[in-house]
């Protein structure tokens, strides 16, 4: 038995505060104790409770200035991506084209996968992001690659290999047989091998047959307990090329909905343009929608309204998301910056309350992980990001004008970035700490 506590001020969700009263929904404790057993909190509470009930001798990391939060969850990213981010000028299809397809050739080659998802790991880490549902490419080894690679870390990740069979470049496709045999291999290989779970991955569904969406849905039907992932109504050229190929179906949901990859743990990248009927389908479904500010900001693919997508008339579950390479930063508190930002155009803002609930909480109702992470409490898994409060000058002064806990939070999403994460926790242990990265780097 491995026990270990953190002392400091953390903050929680006791309930949805889009569907609630957002005031009773923000949990904030300015000086508690997470005590922690095995990887899973045992419990959590005011120190002044708990520290006398700590047994003799355990470690206790006190975390000043600081509040601790449960460690954000990227619920769509395409780690192969990462050489790519900051690609100049293009929207979707051009840029696909252009640099997407031209960069994930190169994870044929194994240590090159290595390298980038070594990267892609470390970086999630320096953000505060402990859990992520990730694309992989087209070849085999560039799944086993990110699984091997997180495995040191403890991290609950979720990844899968790309399904692509037409409309891309020859060395990037395989074909509905060889896509479905592989993903099954991977499935026996990786799903619910530590914390890791298999994600069945059509990219989209211009680069599938219907054969392979037919074979992705076999899979789903065969492994009922996997996630889904693809991309839907992301940009208006992208519609209506799937309006063009698909012409017996009656919108691009009606398409993923009649090869059966519509369902709870189903998560959708973008989906900014779905109709009112789509959105009725997700709702029914259970699959959900990822919110991808930074890139649907970057790639001028329009406006998502969560708003309209959590209506609770038919609710429809809503992850957050980076989508880097085409989102711009590995920080989740930037992917809130944003997402308030487009919040703001779309005439209803986003509290910190509704914004630090949907990077957490939220984000593992939409893939249905609500029981293991994204809260801080007992029984919960053990993964957090410790927020310093004072990272930047900017910050420090502009928070001696802050009193509340929702105004510090809010501060920080809006200026906060790597340098506001002051150390990461994923399973029970220490995987980060910002002190310590900068000394090794002094000495490197
Ligand atoms: N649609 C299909 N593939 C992709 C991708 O790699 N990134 C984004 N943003 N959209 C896509
Ligand atoms: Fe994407």
């Amino acid at each position: 038995q491995v026990e270990i506590a953190l002392r400091g001020a953390y903050i929680d969700f006791k309930d949805n505060p889009f569907r609630n009263d957002p005031s009773g929904c923000l949990v904030h404790e300015s000086d508690a104790i997470i005590w922690i057993r095995d990887g899973k909190v045992l419990q959590v509470g005011p120190a002044s409770d708990l520290l006398p009930q700590l047994p003799e001798g355990i470690p206790v990391t006190h975390y000043r200035d600081s509040v601790i939060l449960p460690g954000f969850i990227d619920s769509h990213v395409h780690y192969p991506q990462t050489p790519i981010i900051g690609a100049y000028g293009e929207q979707l299809l051009e840029w696909l084209n252009n640099y997407t397809f031209v960069a994930e050739q190169a994870f044929a080659d194994k240590d090159v996968a290595r390298e980038v998802a070594r990267f892609y790991l470390r970086e999630n880490l320096r953000n505060g992001v402990t859990s992520a549902t990730v694309y992989c490419t087209v070849f085999p080894q560039s799944v086993d690659a990110l699984f091997e690679e997180a495995q040191p870390y403890g991290m609950r990740l979720m990844a899968g290999k790309i399904m692509m069979d037409r409309n891309a470049p020859a060395a990037l496709t395989d074909t509905a047989q060889s896509g479905y045999d592989q993903s099954k291999q991977l499935i026996e290989r990786w799903h619910g091998k530590d914390r890791f779970e298999y994600v069945i991955t059509p990219r989209f569904a211009p680069t599938s047959t219907p054969e392979q969406l037919e074979a992705a849905g076999a899979l789903a039907r065969e492994y009922p307990d996997t996630l889904i992932q693809s991309h839907i109504s992301e940009n208006k050229n992208e519609i209506a090329w799937v309006n063009q190929l698909f012409p017996q179906h009656k919108g691009y949901a009606d398409v993923y909905r009649h090869f059966g990859l519509l369902r709870e743990r189903a998560i959708y990248g973008h989906g900014i343009h779905l109709t009112e009927e789509e959105l009725h389908l997700f709702s029914e479904t259970g699959a959900a929608i990822a919110h991808c500010p930074t890139s649907n900001l970057f790639l001028g693919s329009g406006l998502f309204n969560i708003r309209t997508a959590l209506d609770a008339k038919r609710p429809v579950h809503v992850g957050l998301a980076t989508d880097l390479g085409a989102g711009t930063s590995f920080s989740l508190l930037q992917t809130l910056n944003e997402a308030y930002k487009v919040a703001q155009l779309n005439g209803v803002p986003l509290s910190a309350t509704h914004a630090f609930y949907q990077a957490t909480r939220g984000t593992a109702e939409a893939l249905g992980l609500q029981d293991r992470i994204g809260r801080i409490a007992a029984g919960m898994e053990a993964d957090f990001a410790v927020l310093d409060l004072q990272s930047t000058p900017l910050i420090r002064f502009r928070m001696k004008y802050a009193d509340s806990i929702e105004e510090a939070l809010f501060i920080n999403m809006t200026l906060g970035d790597d340098r506001a994460i002051r150390a990461t926790w994923v399973n029970g242990a220490c995987v980060y700490d910002r002190e310590q990265d900068a000394q090794q780097e002094v000495r490197a």
